[in-house]
C-alpha cells in the first residue's frame, strides 16, 4: 500500500507514526510534513491546500489512500477531487464536511436527527439579539456563525458580557463577515469530551475518546488555543456514555447525511459536554484532533491502515479495534507568545534523550530544520506523549520526557490530566 498522509502537525507526525507500524505499507509520503514525519515518511512540499497538485502527486506516485489530517483541505474538496481522480481518501466530500464549516448547518442537522445538544437560535439582526439575550438572561453562549479560528465564542456569564460580545462580532465588526450572523446557545455545565467516530458513510465504530485542554493557561485560564494538552481514555466517559453517544448522537448524524444525499465518509469528531442529562453535542468537526491524536493512536492495537481503508470502501459493518489497556497521556510545547504571536525560529536542541525516556513518544509539529539545525517554526512546536498502564504513570512519563527537551524558548502547562490525576 501506498499512503499519503496531508498535514504538518504533531497529529500528522503520529498519523504516519502509526501508519509505518503497519505491515501493510509500502511507502509512506507526507505532504508538507515536518522533521517529524520525515522519520517515517517522505516528505512532498505540497501545500495541505493545494488541492490539484495534491492530486497531481497521488495519481503520478500510485497512492493507494490519501489521509488528511486538517479540515482546510477537505472543506476545500480534497475527498470529492481524490474520488474524481479514483483514488480512494479518508475524509468526507466538501458537502459533508460543513458539519465543521458552519455551526447553523450543525445544527439544522442535529435538530433534523434529534440529536441532544444545546437550545438555540439564529440571529441576523442585533438589536433582535440584544432582546433575545435580555428575554432569556446569563449565562448565555454567543456565537459568530462562520468560521473564526477559535475567537468566534463567548461564554458569558452575565447579560453584559453577552451585550459586548453581539456589539463586537455584529457591530463593530472584529470577525467580519464571519460574525454577520450569530448563534446564541443555552450554556452546557458538565466535563468536555472529544469523541471520534470513523465513518464509512452508514455505518460508525467508535475511535477513542480523549479530554483536549484548550486555555493556554495552567488551571484552564488565559486564552483558547488548539489544545495545550490531552488525555485518554478519559475516566468520566465511561464505556456506557460512549455507547449512548453512538446511539444518540453519532448514528443520528450519519443517518441525517445519507438522507440528505450527502454521507459522511471520514473521522467524526463530537466535541461533547457530559451533562447531568446525558453526554449533549457542542460541535461537530470533520477530522482527527489536534493534540487528541496522539493520546489515541499509541492505545491502538489494531493496524490503523485497513481501518480507514474499511471506512472508504463502506466496509465498517464487522470491523472491530482492538486497543491496549493503557492510558496516554500528551503534552503540548509551544513557543512563547502562543497562541498570540509565537516567536519562531528559536533553536530546539537534541531530543535524544526525551526520546529514550522508557514509555515516551516525541512528536514534531511546529519544527523545521534551518541550516542543519531544529528549530520552530509555529506556535505550538512539540507533542509529548506519555503512555504506560494507567494515567499516573503516562503522566510522569510525559512529563519526564518534556523535562528531558532541551528548548529555552518553550513552555507548556504543568496541569495536564488534572481532572482525572486530582
Ligand atoms: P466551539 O467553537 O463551538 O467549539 O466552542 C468553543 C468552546 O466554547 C467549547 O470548547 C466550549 O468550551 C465552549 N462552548 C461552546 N458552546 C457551548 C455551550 N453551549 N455551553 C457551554 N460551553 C460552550
Ligand atoms: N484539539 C481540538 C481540535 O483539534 O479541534
Amino acid at each position: 500500500m501506498r499512503v499519503l498522509v496531508v498535514g504538518s502537525g504533531g497529529r500528522e507526525h503520529a498519523l504516519c507514526w502509526a501508519l509505518a507500524a503497519s505491515p501493510l505499507l509500502t511507502r509512506l509520503w507526507c505532504a508538507p510534513g515536518n522533521p517529524g514525519t520525515a522519520q517515517h515518511a517522505e516528505n512532498v512540499a505540497i501545500g495541505v491546500q493545494d488541492i490539484a497538485a495534491l492530486v497531481a502527486f497521488a495519481r503520478d506516485n500510485k497512492i493507494d489512500l490519501v489521509v488528511p489530517g486538517p479540515e482546510a483541505p477537505l472543506v476545500a474538496g480534497i475527498a470529492d477531487a481524490m474520488a474524481h481522480a479514483g483514488i480512494a481518501c479518508c475524509g468526507p466530500t466538501a458537502a459533508a464536511a460543513q458539519l465543521e464549516g458552519s455551526k447553523t448547518f450543525t445544527k439544522e442537522v442535529a435538530d433534523a436527527a434529534g440529536i441532544p445538544t444545546a437550545k438555540w437560535e439564529r440571529f441576523d439582526n442585533a438589536d433582535a439579539a440584544r432582546a433575545f439575550v435580555r428575554l432569556r438572561g446569563a449565562p448565555i453562549v454567543v456565537k459568530a456563525d462562520g468560521l473564526a479560528a477559535g475567537k468566534g465564542v463567548v461564554v458569558a456569564a452575565t447579560v453584559a458580557e453577552a451585550e459586548d460580545a453581539i456589539a463586537s462580532f455584529m457591530e463593530a465588526g472584529t470577525l467580519g463577515a464571519a460574525g454577520s450572523a450569530l448563534v446564541m446557545e443555552e450554556c452546557l455545565v458538565g466535563e468536555e469530551i472529544s469523541f471520534f467516530a470513523l465513518c464509512d458513510g452508514t455505518n460508525a465504530i467508535p475511535l477513542g475518546a480523549a479530554q483536549d485542554h484548550k486555555r493556554v493557561g495552567e488551571g484552564d485560564t488565559g486564552p483558547n488555543t488548539g489544545g495545550m494538552g490531552a488525555y485518554s481514555p478519559p475516566p468520566a466517559f465511561t464505556p456506557e456514555l460512549e455507547a449512548e453517544t453512538m446511539v444518540r448522537i453519532v448514528r443520528p448524524a450519519l443517518a441525517e447525511m445519507a438522507r440528505r444525499g450527502t454521507p459522511f465518509t471520514g473521522i467524526l469528531f463530537a466535541g461533547l459536554m457530559l451533562t447531568t442529562d446525558g453526554p449533549k453535542l457542542i460541535e461537530f468537526n470533520v477530522r482527527l484532533g489536534d493534540p487528541e491524536t496522539v493520546c489515541l493512536l499509541p492505545r491502538l492495537q489494531s493496524d490503523l491502515l485497513p481501518a480507514l481503508l474499511a471506512a472508504c470502501d463502506g466496509e465498517l459493518k464487522q470491523f472491530t479495534l482492538r486497543w491496549h489497556a493503557r492510558a496516554a497521556l500528551a503534552v503540548v510545547m509551544a513557543a512563547r507568545g502562543y497562541p498570540g504571536t509565537p516567536v519562531r525560529h528559536t533553536p530546539i536542541g537534541p531530543l535524544a534523550a526525551a526520546e529514550a525516556v522508557p514509555g515516551a513518544l516525541v512528536f514534531h509539529a511546529g519544527t523545521e530544520m534551518l541550516n542543519d539545525r531544529l528549530v520552530s517554526s509555529g506556535g505550538r512546536v512539540l507533542t509529548i506523549c506519555g503512555f504506560g498502564p494507567d494515567l499516573a504513570t503516562a503522566h510522569a512519563s510525559a512529563y519526564r520526557a518534556v523535562g528531558a527537551v532541551p528548548w529555552p524558548d518553550g513552555f507548556f502547562r504543568r496541569d495536564i490530566g488534572w481532572r482525572a490525576l486530582g
